[in-house]
């Protein structure tokens, strides 16, 4: 049963009016909200490691700028989406808190290893590429600065998969041992880029409720399907095969039949037992420490200033 205000407010939704930060809303959106965007926020500062590893190692100057210019991008939207969850009431640092004690999750996808230079193009390509699906209809969801934050942030994922597409498209068309790089990349990071966009809709308990406030246009299970459909014939462009045996096109519907992804995996990620998990939460861990003195600083300047200001 509904309260008068959660009637208003659904119907303002139904409208595809936008809830601003001081309109009124009930305790489980604003939950819900902080829960998604923080998660988000964590998986974009996150998602930096990966390819940080391959910055001191990227094979050109060009590359290395343009891989460099991509991280800092990240950064930007992690800073965006902490700033989006604030105009809900919670506050950044007990956002970070939670993600540095092990208690906030972020993307699943961040817990693999980048083991070489092909990596970064798959990246690109396979999970800025599913970034995007999935970050597209979030520009039009019923949050006003969630959706507003992410029309930039969009425009920048463009650039982060068309970079990614376009290391592929070199490597594919190098020496044999590249395009071997390129196949293993593309075996490595297929599964686990399908795997981001959540559990089937059979198991996505989040789903009906966050469709009913317009936070989700999409289902998790849609939003893979377009992934698999846009990605395949970009693969056989490249002239590489997706490691999927079961990936059929079907005439009559027009998409993609894939097979069964392993489940276990992603639970296995989720718990914390990816391959990276551990070193990932420590490079955050020491990030922040290691900044303590930094933001010590700052306040002790702060602090200085405003003793000025009162002589
Ligand atoms: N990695 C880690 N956790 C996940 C993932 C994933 N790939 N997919 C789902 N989950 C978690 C959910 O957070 C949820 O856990 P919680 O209830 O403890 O928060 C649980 O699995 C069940 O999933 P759903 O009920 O389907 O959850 P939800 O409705 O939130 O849908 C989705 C998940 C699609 C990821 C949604 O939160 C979303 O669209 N988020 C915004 C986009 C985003 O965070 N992208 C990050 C990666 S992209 C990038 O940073 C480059």
């Amino acid at each position: 049963d509904m309260s008068e205000d959660e009637r208003a407010f659904q119907a303002r939704i139904d409208d595809g009016i936008k809830i601003e930060a001081k309109d009124w809303m009930p305790d489980a959106y604003r939950k819900t909200l902080i829960r998604q965007i923080s998660q988000h926020a964590h998986s974009e500062i996150v998602g930096q490691l990966p390819e940080g590893n391959w910055v001191t190692r990227a094979p050109t100057l060009k590359r290395k700028s343009i891989l460099l210019a991509k991280i800092q991008d990240e950064a930007g939207h992690g800073l965006y989406l902490y700033s989006a969850a604030e105009t809900l009431g919670t506050s950044r640092d007990q956002l970070l808190d939670a993600l540095h004690a092990g208690k906030a999750k972020y993307s699943s996808i961040f817990n693999y290893p980048t083991l070489s230079w092909a990596d970064m193009g798959a990246i690109g390509w396979l999970v800025d590429g599913s970034a995007i699906i999935n970050q597209i209809p979030l520009c039009r969801c019923s949050y006003g600065p969630y959706a507003r934050a992410m029309i930039r942030v969009c425009k920048e994922e463009s650039f982060h998969a068309r970079q990614g597409y376009d290391i592929m498209m070199v490597l594919c068309k190098g020496t044999p041992q590249q395009k071997a790089m390129a196949q293993d990349a593309l075996n490595r990071w297929w599964w686990p880029s399908l795997m981001m966009f959540g559990p089937s809709d059979a198991e996505s308990v989040n789903s009906a409720q966050s469709s009913a406030w317009r936070i989700k246009l999409f289902s998790n299970d849609e939003l893979r399907q377009k992934m698999v459909d846009q990605t395949v014939p970009q693969a056989e462009y490249l002239g590489l095969t997706v490691p999927d045996p079961d990936l059929k096109f079907n005439e009559e519907t027009g998409h993609y039949e894939f097979g069964a992804i392993d489940w276990s995996e992603f639970h296995n990620v989720l718990k914390g037992n990816g391959p990276c998990n551990r070193e990932r939460l420590q490079a955050r861990v020491d990030a922040w420490e290691d900044g303590a003195w930094f933001r010590e600083a700052l306040v002790a300047h702060a602090d200085k200033q405003a003793d000025r200001a009162k002589a």
